[in-house]
């Protein structure tokens, strides 16, 4: 393979084979921030260490900072002596082996636009330092495995920034002159700058406070914009839930007496784990039902708890390089979905994080950008932020957990937070503790689940003998993607399975393959079926695709055996998509469809079914889901489909539906997480009525827009997405004259107004853009419109390719603004070679249309991946 190179001739790839420990320590870090209205001086000092005592140079990154002097010990480096390029400082000659650097340099976060570094949003300054936003603030050797102890001083306005945040403790705080105040921050655990944050401005704090096992008093401040305080207590709840679970299941206490989280509108990502400084975007933070739906309020729990952890699992213990990213992330993740489960309900969580993963990395993974969970070379390392570092590398760590039980996992754990407790370290080094004191599994063979690619396929047929009463099941495995070399080894996959011997007898058992092919017998089998019913990966223990030979006559069965609400959703999944394909071929297979529905009438009719599988039971796919799993795909004609089936089964199912309507809307007023379950059926039922041209709905669905429930306006809203009537105009207008005040709110309607297909054309998405509300600053504005618009509105495929042509636009005027925005939504185009003509050739011209212009490193690395 060619690889890119740059003007010199060099390899632009990081490798993780060229780790080298850095030839400094810097075990102590004093910055003095001093905030003027057009810039903010910054005086770092660094105590140095040298370490490599060849070497005289010290190279430090350091990207968009004027240099005003530098100083070793107090005394002026003269110009000569150092040489600053694009993203670094060089310094020569140096004799010292320890010795305090100074910089004094300017930088001006007003004119930042990357929300990387230190920017300012609405007002109010921060930082974003994960991955490589120190250098922008700073000169520093920013790198994760450099591990130091941070003192921060900052300086500003009393009035224009009352609020002066950093990391750690509060030292001193004093009036200066000229309406002045500065603020001393301490942080005593050594951390990587990555870790490094400061907030200065206009919020306000809603304070609260937790009493840790060891009777420790934890200091809880919630900083928010002026307003937006009766916003913050499901967070405030849900921090404390978080740390009581670390406690309990993990035995792991909070290490500092105070814990800030501050809430900013223009933020790229979820959120930061900065030590006892989280930042997170306002729409993780500010939440009421009345404002945020059952889902939201979900999601917002789960992040504040996996930022929460990471002061554990990233912070206390951090990771070595940039590779080893999935070593907290995954690990964090997986502590969260851990967490999520045991304070709801885990049988539905696991569904939802199997049909994440399936419908994301799955995707990725099959895609130009796919990657190993520890990628062996990078250009961009906020490229890497993906669904395969956090998604399947949680993954990666539930089977290790299930492989080796319980117990020793919750052992190697603290042994692995013990050992390695103000280091930095590898996912080696993790799986190590983990398995160290497990004979069965070979760390080796299983850390290979580290540097495959590709989704492995494991195929599994059954062999039956009825006179012996012996049942053999024959798996094999396989990896699609060859390019890797690893991708030809065996994997260790542990198989959660069930044997149907008949209705009432089930035998569920736990196998492991660990070669290319294997045998798994069973004995002593009595069944009265032909051949014994076999379900494979239950709970999704693996995350890997699989095919066997279960007929469908056997599906039908095992939606009426399974408990397990995976299997089951998957087995409704695979009819859905089978219905859908043959349509797709112009061939429907009415028996099958029909069967199906009387299968769904009785899931329906079951009243002990919990409400949130039944409302997965009954959602037909999405574009996007079948978009993700398909090959040389009409996309208008999968629209089409879709929609059709919508309307079948909503008017074959009305009669059912109805009835459920009634029996739940009595709960649908229940608080959080009261209620959710009825809350989410009632938004499938309605889709499925509307698409039934059902008119008597309508007004009984507009009502809800202006419900004090959030999960029920939203409901109603997107109900009619897709069902072109006047309502529709309504319903809109009504949510935005009451929103248009609350931007996090807002988004949602932006996102709404994506979906909708007006006329062939985009004017009605560039509407979007020009309205008086739009905030260019804001990724989640951005987002809202641009992600609907590709993923929900048909537009986008137009079959002139103007939809292409519209968003080629969008990514390179807003690449321009935030390249992080852009480089993540450019993989729409990623699975352009699935799509069928003009569609392919459409969204190729595009591709290579766009990257004609001067685009960010980040999305250009994204683009030559997909266009090699
Ligand atoms: N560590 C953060 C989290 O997962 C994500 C930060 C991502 N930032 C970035 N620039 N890629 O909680
Ligand atoms: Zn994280």
């Amino acid at each position: 393979m060619n690889k890119p190179k740059n003007q010199k001739g060099i390899s632009k790839y990081i490798k993780l084979e060229d780790y080298k420990v850095f030839d400094y320590e810097i075990p102590e870090i004093f910055m003095d921030f001093v905030i003027n209205k057009n810039a903010v001086n910054v005086t770092t000092k660094l105590k140095l260490v040298k370490k490599n005592k060849n070497t005289k140079n010290l190279i430090l990154d350091g990207t968009d900072i004027l240099i005003k002097k530098l100083f070793i010990d107090d005394s002026l480096i003269e110009k000569q002596y150092y040489k600053q390029q694009k993203n670094n400082l060089k310094i020569e000659n140096i004799k010292k082996d320890i010795f305090l650097l100074k910089i004094e340099g300017i930088i001006k976060p007003k004119e930042n636009t990357s929300l990387l570094g230190m920017y300012e949003s609405n007002g109010i300054i921060t930082t974003q330092c994960e991955a490589e936003g120190f250098r922008r603030i700073s000169f520093h050797a920013d790198r994760p495995d450099i591990l130091s102890k941070y003192t921060v001083r900052i300086e500003a306005d009393k009035n224009d920034y009352p609020v002066l945040l950093s990391n750690g403790n509060v030292l001193k705080e004093n009036n200066l002159t000229n309406n002045r105040h500065e603020i001393i921050w301490e942080d005593p655990y050594p951390k990587p700058s990555y870790l490094f944050a400061l907030v200065a401005g206009k919020l306000n704090c809603v304070k609260d406070n937790f009493i840790t096992k060891s009777n420790k008093k934890v200091k809880i401040n919630i900083y928010v914009e002026y307003g937006d305080e009766k916003y913050v207590q499901h967070a405030i709840s849900s921090l404390k839930k978080s740390m009581k679970w670390d406690e309990d299941k993990y035995n792991l206490e909070y290490d500092l007496s105070l814990f800030n989280i501050v809430a900013i509108r223009h933020f790229n990502m979820g959120a930061m784990e900065n030590k006892s400084l989280n930042i997170f975007n306002s729409k993780l933070i500010l939440a009421n039902s009345e404002t945020t739906t059952d889902e939201e309020l979900e999601r917002i729990e789960g992040v504040i708890a996996h930022e929460y952890f990471h002061n554990w699992t990233g912070n206390r213990v951090t990771c070595r390089d940039w590779f080893q990213l999935s070593l907290k992330e995954g690990l964090t993740v997986f502590r969260d979905q851990q967490f999520t489960a045991d304070v709801h309900n885990s049988e539905i969580k696991r569904l939802d994080d199997a049909k994440f993963l399936r419908r994301n990395q799955f995707r990725e993974d099959s895609g130009p950008t796919s990657h190993p969970v520890m990628p062996e070379k990078y250009q961009e390392i906020d490229n890497f932020y993906t669904t395969t570092i956090y998604e399947k590398g949680s993954e990666i760590i539930r089977m290790l957990n299930k492989l080796v039980k319980d117990e020793n996992f919750y052992k190697g754990f603290s042994n692995y937070i013990s050992t390695y407790d103000g280091k930095a370290a590898t996912i080696d080094q993790f799986v190590d503790k983990i398995l160290e004191h497990n004979k069965e599994i070979d760390p080796k063979k299983f850390k290979i689940w580290y540097k495959q690619n590709g989704t492995p396929k494991v195929k599994f047929k059954r062999i039956w003998d009825q006179t012996d009463e012996k049942l053999t099941i024959e798996a094999s495995q396989s990896n699609p993607i060859k390019k890797n070399l690893y991708n030809d080894l065996p994997l260790i996959i542990p198989i959660n399975l069930a044997i149907f011997c008949d209705e009432n007898k089930t035998i569920e058992k736990t196998v492991v393959l660990k070669t290319k092919k294997q045998e798994f017998v069973f004995r002593n089998i009595r069944s009265h079926l032909q051949i014994p019913l076999v379900t494979y990966f239950r709970e999704f223990s693996s995350p890997v695709e699989w095919e066997s030979d279960t007929t469908f006559e056997e599906k039908f069965l095992i939606l009426r055996y399974e408990k397990d609400f995976f299997t089951l959703s998957n087995t409704v999944k695979v009819f859905y998509k089978k219905i859908i394909l043959c349509r797709l071929d112009e061939k429907p297979d009415h028996k099958i469809e029909n069967k199906f529905i009387s299968t769904l009438i009785s899931f329906i009719k079951n009243r002990d079914i919990n409400l949130s599988l039944l409302s997965e039971l009954l959602s037909i796919p999405t574009f996007a889901e079948i978009e993700s799993e398909m090959e040389n795909l009409d996309p208008l004609k999968i629209y089409k489909t879709i929609d059709e089936l919508n309307h079948l089964f909503g008017t074959k199912l009305k009669e059912e539906l109805y009835f459920k309507l009634q029996e739940i809307e009595t709960s649908l007023d229940k608080v959080w997480p009261e209620g959710k379950n009825e809350r989410k059926l009632i938004e499938t039922i309605w889709k499925l009525l509307l698409h039934s041209d059902d008119e008597e709905i309508k007004s009984k669905i507009i009502n809800y827009v202006d419900s004090n429930s959030m999960t029920l306006a939203k409901a109603a809203l997107n109900s009619f997405s897709r069902i072109n009537c006047p309502e529709r105009k309504i319903i809109s207008n009504i949510f935005f004259n009451k929103w248009k005040n609350n931007s996090v709110v807002l988004d949602s309607w932006f996102s709404f107004n994506a979906s909708i297909e007006i006329d062939e054309k985009t004017n009605s998405i560039e509407k979007l853009f020009e309205n008086t509300y739009f905030d260019s600053k804001s990724p989640n504005t951005l987002r809202a419109i641009l992600n609907t618009f590709v993923t929900r509105n048909s537009t986008f495929h137009a079959i002139d390719g103007s939809g292409y042509k519209y968003i080629a636009k969008k990514i390179i005027d807003f690449d321009k603004l935030n390249p992080i925005v852009i480089s993540r939504f450019i993989k729409v185009f990623s699975r352009y070679n699935y799509y069928s003509e003009p569609y392919k050739s459409n969204m190729l011209e595009t591709i290579k249309q766009i990257k004609k212009n001067k685009l960010s490193t980040n999305t250009k690395e994204v683009l030559d991946a997909i266009i090699e």
